[in-house]
């Protein structure tokens, strides 16, 4: 399908809680409200949306963090979710092309993500689109 590419706005909070929902986070359009206002604040976070019929039908966020071993920052691709009843139809590798292009546009010399061992689906969609597995996410709750 055909999607436009453009950054997020206060009034796709609506869609995005669906899509976040879909993605296994359940929200509100108030809460998405909140948070898109804070990521926009932060200066270090982007969030795209793939629009299609004027609807939002996917979502990128990415996260821009400095490291103390390279002078370039690194982008992380911190969420990504397509809607179910258009998947398999080239909007998800839309949308990280997107999100490279920016990044590499902004010179950052890497992207790189963590996946739950669970979304196997989502392994090969990083794969065939270049990301190749190097490492391992540890994570602990701090509550
Ligand atoms: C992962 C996700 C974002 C992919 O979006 P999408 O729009 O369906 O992906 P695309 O159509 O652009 O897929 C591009 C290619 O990736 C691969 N791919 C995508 N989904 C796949 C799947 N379920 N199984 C195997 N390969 C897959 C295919 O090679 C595909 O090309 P093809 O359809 O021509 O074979 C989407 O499936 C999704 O939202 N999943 C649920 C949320 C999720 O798991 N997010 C990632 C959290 S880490």
């Amino acid at each position: 399908v055909d999607v436009d590419i453009r950054d997020a706005r206060a009034g796709d909070a609506d869609a995005i809680a669906c899509l976040l929902g879909q993605l296994g986070y359940p929200t509100s359009r108030a809460v998405v409200s909140n948070r898109l206002a804070r990521l926009a604040a932060s200066g270090a976070d982007h969030v795209l949306v793939a629009v299609l019929d004027g609807e939002p039908v996917g979502l990128v966020t990415v996260h821009t963090s400095l490291t103390i071993a390279d002078d370039q920052s690194v982008a992380k691709l911190s969420a990504i979710v397509v809607d179910e009843r258009y998947r398999r139809e080239g909007v998800g590798e839309a949308l990280v092309a997107a999100a490279e292009d920016r990044a590499r546009a902004a010179g950052r010399s890497l992207m790189f993500l963590t996946t739950a061992e669970r979304r196997t689906d989502a392994h090969s969609f990083y794969r065939r689109l270049g990301f190749e597995e190097t490492g391992r996410r540890f994570a602990k709750s701090l509550f």
